[in-house]
């Protein structure tokens, strides 16, 4: 390890179990010297599993409804407590479709879980980084990564209103990347993950199939969680100050494919 994070802090959001994205970034951020407070939403915090990752990276946990801004608010305060100071990365790995959970299909979609969706999944982002402006929370050249999906771009049928949570959080991305940017050398990017073997992954109909597709249609191969979390790494580090308002693609090259003859049957 090179200890690329040394002496810098941040929030990890979004470890659920040890498939989660947001584990392995945790796993390779504390790897690389970094200390960090874990958080996510009281309701997960059920399951346990996140108090064997916490105690894996001496790090404390502070649940928070990332819907909530008291919740919000209450969690940057506690970290800058921990920390004795201003964070220098946060991780926002959040994502949930109501419609999708309860098999509305996109031609029916039911318009108030259609509301909760895109607060848990794209607002969140900009309550997070409003809670994070308005505590003066982060440190000069400061970074905050989102986790996105390539169908805020292009079609993915079975992805339902998630393409739009997408679309949203992305854009907030650009538009709070500016302001964070311009007052305190903050940098906001979106990093577009390949398909991923998680519980939100799995959640999308037919993703098996998909994966597989996706696999196959880029030149790399899908792109392991491992390798989004190093990706992460990088994205925190001092290597990439200048980065911002981008949605960066990490996904073997899929994103750039027209079409890939493996995929394609040649009838003799
Ligand atoms: N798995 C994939 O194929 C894939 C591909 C591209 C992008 N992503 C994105 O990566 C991110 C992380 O997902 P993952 O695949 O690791 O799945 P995951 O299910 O492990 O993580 C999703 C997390 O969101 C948390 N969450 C849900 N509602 C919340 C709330 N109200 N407040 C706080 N946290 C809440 C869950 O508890 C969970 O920890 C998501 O933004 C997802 O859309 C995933």
């Amino acid at each position: 390890m090179s200890n690329f994070l040394a002496g810098k802090k941040g929030i990890i959001f979004g470890a659920l179990d040890n498939q989660s994205i947001a584990w392995k970034v945790a796993e390779r951020c504390v790897q690389e010297g970094a200390q960090i407070v874990l958080t996510n939403a009281p309701v997960a915090m059920r399951m346990g599993e996140i108090n064997k990752l916490a105690e894996a990276c001496n790090a404390p946990v502070f649940p928070a409804d990332a819907t909530s801004v008291e919740d919000l608010e209450n969690l940057i305060t506690k970290s800058m407590e921990h920390f004795g100071g201003k964070v220098d990365f946060v991780l926002h790995s959040i994502g949930m479709s109501v419609n999708v959970r309860k098999g509305k299909s996109y031609t029916d979609l039911n318009y108030e879980w259609m509301q909760k969706t895109f607060d848990v999944s794209a607002i969140s982002f900009h309550k997070l980084m409003q809670s994070l402006w308005k505590l003066d929370a982060i440190n000069d050249w400061g970074s905050i990564m989102a986790l996105t999906y390539i169908a805020a771009q292009r079609v993915f049928p079975d992805y339902s209103e998630m393409a739009e949570s997408k679309a949203l959080l992305e854009s907030f991305a650009r538009s709070f990347g500016y302001h964070l940017g311009t007052a305190k050398r903050v940098r906001v990017n979106t990093i577009s993950q390949s398909p991923t073997m998680t519980t939100a992954g799995k959640g999308i109909k037919g993703f098996q199939e998909f994966y597989d597709y996706a696999d196959k249609m880029s030149p790399l191969g899908n792109a392991p969680a491992e390798d989004c979390a190093n990706y992460c790494v990088a994205m925190f580090s001092d290597l990439t100050r200048y980065v911002t308002m981008q949605n960066l693609f990490h996904d073997g090259g899929f994103s750039t494919m027209g079409m890939n003859p493996a995929l394609v049957e040649v009838k003799e």
